[in-house]
Parts: C-alpha cells; structure tokens; sequence
C-alpha cells in the first residue's frame, strides 16, 4: 500500500483531486466514487478545477459504492441524489452517466447482480475513491464481510447507523439496509484510492494499514491491490506504527509515483 500523509485535510483534498485528474485525463473513463464526508472537499477542489482551469469531465462514467435501500434515486438522503448535488452536476456530468446500485428495487438480489453487469460494460474503472468507516468498512462492508463478496444487500452497523443519522431527521430513520459493491468489485478498479481525516479514523486507517487482512476489517483488503493509494492527514495517520518509515518514503518518493506523471 502507498501511504500519502498529508498536513491536514485541505492538502489531502488537492492530493486526492490530482489523482482523479490523473484518471479523467486518460481518455473514456469509470469513475468510482464514495459518498459520506470525507470526499465532499476532494468534489469541491475538483469543481474549482473545472471551473477556473478547464478540467473536463466529458468522457467520464460515474459509478457509487452504494446506496440505502428503499431509498429512490431522487430521495433527499439517496447517494445519487447526494453526488448530483454535490459534485456531478457542478462539473457537466449528465445524469444519465451517474450510475449508483439500485437501493428502490423490488428484486434486491437482481438490482446487486445487474450493477456487476453494468460495471462489466461501463468503460474500466481507473480509479475508486473510497472513505473509511471507524469500523474499517468500505463502501457499506461492515466488519466479516467476505473479501470476495459482489454487490449484495448487507446490514448497516448501529454505530455506522449512529454516525450517518447527521444526515437524518434522527438515527431511527436511517436505513437498516444497503445495498453495496462487495470488497471483491471494489478490488477490480485500476487503482483505489482511500481518504482519512481526523482522529476518529486513526485506529481504522492503523488497522486497514498495517494489521492483518482479515474480514474483520474490510478496507484491510486494499492490501491485495497491487495500485492502492491511502491518502490521510496527520490526525488519521496517529495510529501508524511505521509512521518513521511512511515518513521515509514519502522523501525518497520516485517522480514516477506521483500525480501528474501518467501513472
Ligand atoms: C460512502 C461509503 C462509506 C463512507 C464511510 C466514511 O459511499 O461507502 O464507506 O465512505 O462511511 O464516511 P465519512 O466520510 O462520512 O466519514
């Protein structure tokens, strides 16, 4: 894994952007993107990009890690709704081409199977941006989800329930139920890319890092990417034991490493 630790969370904002940019620079592209809060200054500083420098998002597919389910797509709290309005709308890209797991569908098992089937015929996936949960999820694997699992319906943890109900009139009211890419379609983009902010995800981004692979801490499996990046400020880097050498090897970092240089 590749280990960007950055000041502070505006810098990891521009650190992420210039890794999509990277992406969108490759010609007709996926893009995986994740919801929640961390993401939403890497949107912004990408919205800056598009509007002041030019940064296009023309040939750019947008797929979401998940979404809530009975939760229609034009739902206030829905993901698609939330992307739209965040970032895809901001940067011209239409809404046709902002896809997200079918959380509203009668046939939830189908509406999981049809989004591998879509991801199958998009253009590749160069690049997934991912957050953390403080309980080591990705997109909404919780902790024992299967490290080959595809998109399937998984049951939210209370504390992630608890974490999202700011989002919510209140915890009661939001969903018990997700339907999300399994970690095994989250490993198949070109490169993963993962951010962290604060202390409250120090000991998820320590375990994810450095402890074992295991299910019980599904963004551990960015382990097995061969192109995994996790890109933190020094808040959710705290846990790090091998903070000296991450140190390290961000001072003897080969040019080719770093954004901008086609990688
Ligand atoms: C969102 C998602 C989640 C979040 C995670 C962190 O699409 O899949 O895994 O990335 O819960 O959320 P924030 O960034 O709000 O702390």
């Amino acid at each position: 894994m590749d280990v960007w630790i950055e000041p502070e969370a505006d810098a990891v904002a521009r650190l992420a952007a210039d890794f999509v940019q990277d992406a969108v620079g490759a010609g007709e592209i996926t893009l995986g993107l994740a919801t929640g809060s961390t993401p939403v200054a890497t949107y912004r500083e990408l919205i800056r990009r598009h509007r002041e420098e030019g940064l296009s998002f023309d040939r750019v597919h947008v797929v979401l890690l998940d979404e809530y389910v009975g939760i229609a797509p034009d739902h206030p709290q829905s993901y698609r709704r939330f992307i739209r309005d965040t970032f895809t709308n901001a940067v011209g890209i239409a809404p046709d081409r902002v896809h997200g797991p079918a959380g509203d569908a009668v046939d939830l098992a189908a509406a999981g199977a049809d989004y591998e089937a879509l991801l199958q015929r998009l253009p590749p996936r160069a690049l997934q941006l991912l957050g953390i949960g403080r309980d080591g999820h990705i997109g909404f694997n919780e902790p024992t989800s299967s490290l080959a699992s595809r998109t399937r319906v998984k049951t939210l943890h209370p504390d992630t329930r608890a974490d999202n109900a700011r989002f919510f009139a209140d915890s009661e009211s939001v969903p018990v139920h997700a339907l999300t890419m399994g970690i095994g379609t989250i490993l198949e983009a070109r490169r993963l890319v993962l951010l962290a902010t604060g202390d409250t995800k120090a000991a998820a981004v320590a375990a994810a890092v450095e402890g074992p692979v295991s299910a019980s801490v599904p963004a551990s499996a960015l382990q097995l990417h061969p192109a995994a990046m996790v890109v933190i400020d020094e808040a959710a880097a705290g846990g790090l034991a091998h903070r000296a050498y991450h140190a390290e090897v961000a001072a003897h970092r080969p040019a080719w490493q770093r954004p901008g240089a086609g990688a």
